[in-house]
């Protein structure tokens, strides 16, 4: 007699799951958990763990979801450290040539940042060489925009966040660009940090050779009425880990030169003591109603 349910067995299995599973109305979800079922049952062929072995990635996901709270979030983490935080984000931004390509946010961003005016110091007090961003917000067809809102986060000169120091309001700030699109940011040089290490995403890298290291960075998410936003980071071209950057973030055009220069007048006008550091860069922007368009 003919069976009306097959036995299962290892080369009928991944069929029978996938098929059970597109028993799902929600199109995406039916389309999301049948592709899901049919890589990870891939994923199982092609490494063939020992239960042992599938208990430990049990345990490994464990431990990460039990190090999640408000403040402290290891899948995002991980997810940053396998390059799909990028992924996502390069599929979410397939911006044109030309335009200021997009990074991921990160954990950092805090909103509601204090307003500077041009050329004011975000990082008053903080320790690290001064540094003076500068240039313009403008379209692709080089028109200036002016009242870009240019929202700035990034380490002090030892390498740490405002939350890494227990601090409020701390090496961070929102600037706007001038009628004629120009723009300048005073701050300290920030430098390269490890990613947190304590937790099963450092458990995994310390088992690798894999630089825990991301290179120093200027966090920026720059948006203005008409234009589609972009959040992004410019780094330090030279920095030791700019082709290792532990997150996949560093994109060549966001490579920024920090010019070192002697004491004297600075691009804001002040005169200063000491050396200090000066980075141009101009922020290019796509009109919204473009950006609609392709998506
Ligand atoms: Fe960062």
């Amino acid at each position: 007699m003919p069976q009306t349910t097959p036995y299962v067995t290892e080369s009928n299995l991944t069929d029978l799951a996938i098929e059970r599973w597109s028993n799902i109305s929600d199109p995406r979800l039916r389309q999301v958990m049948m592709a899901m079922i049919k890589h990870l049952h891939g994923f199982v062929r092609d490494v063939e763990p020992t239960p042992q072995e599938w208990f430990t990635a049990i345990d490994w996901l464990t431990r990460t979801g039990k190090m999640c709270d408000d403040k402290r979030q290891e899948f995002i983490l991980a997810s940053d450290v396998f390059g799909v935080s990028m992924l996502v984000d390069a599929i979410t931004n397939r911006l044109p040539t030309g335009a200021t390509p997009s990074t991921v946010e990160g954990p950092f961003h805090i909103p509601g940042s204090d307003t500077f005016e041009t050329g004011a110091n975000m990082a008053s007090g903080a320790p690290g060489i001064a540094c003076f961003v500068t240039g313009m917000v403008r379209d692709l067809d080089g028109k200036p925009i002016g009242g870009a809102m240019l929202d700035l986060w990034q380490t002090d000169g030892e390498g740490l966040y405002e939350a890494q120091r227990g601090k409020d309001k701390y090496m961070r700030g929102i600037y706007y660009s001038k009628p004629d699109g120009s723009y300048i940011v005073r701050t300290v040089a920030p430098i390269g940090y490890t990613i947190p290490m304590d937790g099963p995403v450092g458990d995994l890298m310390s088992k690798t050779k894999i630089s825990h290291f991301r290179p120093a960075h200027i966090h920026f998410a720059v948006s203005a009425a008409g234009y589609k936003p972009v959040v992004t980071h410019l780094f330090q071209r030279g920095d030791q880990y700019i082709e290792t950057d532990v997150v996949f973030g560093v994109k060549e055009p966001l490579i920024v030169d920090f010019k070192k220069k002697a004491s004297g007048k600075a691009p804001n006008g002040e005169t200063l003591s000491e050396p200090f550091y000066e980075v141009t860069y101009d922020f290019v922007l796509q009109k919204a109603a473009k950006a609609q368009r392709a998506a």
